[in-house]
């Protein structure tokens, strides 16, 4: 069976591109599949403490995750919602696979590059052994698809290898417990769709948008209010040509690419569509439509999301009653998994 799994990271500063590069296809996946959703605020500690905020920080930005989840439109009783640290399994399955996956896999892990930069001596254990922890993330559930932004196809990559191994490794003992095709964990495949898997910088069109960019002008964030998302957009980084009236056009024009991605995304249509409209006309007239497509999408989710962020008791308790049936599953596959490695427990 189909089963979906994927997480954001409570490092603060939720934006545009986290929301059309992974939110709005978590909230279409509800309709056909089982979704487990998490907040992975194990994942959120892997850089300096300065990086992440201290612990005060990391509990408001595990609520505001939780809660750009359930504006966004997930649904906390259908599917499950929890953070992380609540199943002691994502830390259990971990330490396996990294007896499973291979030093020189992670050696070739570019956002670990990217996050210990030119200090590596200096980075945690943790931030080099995260691609790890989302293996364990997504196979304690025996996930099978993970709709995630273009950024972690290859930390999917090394999941799917990571899940190969193991069944190979211990191929007799997953056949001798009953699973007779040997396939005790399936292959996880991403899903990456949609016209925005990547959304770039609002400065820099050939950088990626990012929570940690210095400039708060460079991204959108899910709680910006009308006024700011309407200045930032006005001061988005731009070319002096007309917009193209094809696709083709917008070939190394990254800025320009990316607005038109970010109108397709929001209005659900395609490029080539948005630019049948836009095509020949002056940026100015596109930003203004664009400025009103994104307060008209976005102000509604910052305004639910200020809402229940005001309860933080309730948000609270959506994660305890995820986590709660999250554990059933994750404990299942403990179980198994111990057997099957030979670890000896209380039968
Ligand atoms: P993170 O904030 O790193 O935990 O990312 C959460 C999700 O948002 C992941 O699925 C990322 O791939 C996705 N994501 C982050 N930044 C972007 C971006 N600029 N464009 C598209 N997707 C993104
Ligand atoms: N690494 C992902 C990111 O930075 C977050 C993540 C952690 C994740 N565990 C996961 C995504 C499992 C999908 C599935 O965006």
């Amino acid at each position: 069976v189909e089963k979906v799994f994927s997480g954001v990271q409570p490092t603060g500063n939720l934006h545009l591109g986290n929301y059309l590069g992974a939110i709005v296809n978590f909230v279409k996946m509800q309709e056909t599949h089982d979704c487990i959703y998490c907040v992975v605020d194990m994942h959120a500690i892997t850089q300096g403490v300065d990086v992440w905020g201290g612990p005060a920080e990391l509990a408001r930005n595990t609520r505001e995750v939780t809660a750009a989840f359930i504006a966004a439109g997930i649904d906390p009783k259908k599917h499950i919602v929890f953070n992380q640290s609540q199943v002691t399994g994502h830390a259990e399955l971990t330490w396996i696979f990294n007896c499973v996956a291979r030093v020189g896999w992670l050696s070739r892990m570019t956002q670990f590059k990217e996050k210990a930069g030119k200090d590596r001596e200096n980075a945690s254990v943790g931030l080099y052994d995260y691609p790890v922890l989302m293996a364990a993330d997504i196979l304690l559930y025996r996930a099978t698809h993970v709709p995630v932004g273009e950024d972690q196809k290859q930390h999917l990559e090394l999941s799917r290898d990571i899940a190969q191994k193991f069944n190979n490794d211990f191929g007799d003992s997953i056949r001798s417990h009953g699973y007779n095709d040997g396939l005790f964990f399936p292959q996880p495949e991403p899903l990456i769709t949609g016209p925005a898997t990547r959304v770039m910088s609002l400065r820099d069109g050939t950088k990626k948008m990012s929570k940690s960019d210095a400039s708060d002008n460079s991204r959108i964030n899910l709680t910006d209010d009308a006024d700011t998302i309407a200045q930032k957009i006005r001061k988005a980084k731009t070319d002096p040509e007309p917009l193209p009236s094809e696709e083709k056009g917008l070939e190394s024009r990254p800025e320009a690419d990316n607005l038109v991605g970010i109108y397709a995304a929001l209005s659900e249509r395609s490029k080539a569509d948005v630019l049948t409209e836009f095509g020949g006309g002056q940026f100015s007239s596109f930003k203004n439509a664009l400025v009103e497509l994104c307060v008209t999408k976005l102000s509604p989710i910052a305004s639910e999301m200020k809402r229940l962020v005001a309860d933080p008791g309730h948000v609270d308790k959506i994660l305890v009653d995820g986590a709660d049936r999250a554990r059933v599953i994750a404990d299942e596959t403990m179980r198994a998994t111990r057997d099957i490695v030979g670890f000896i427990r209380k039968p």
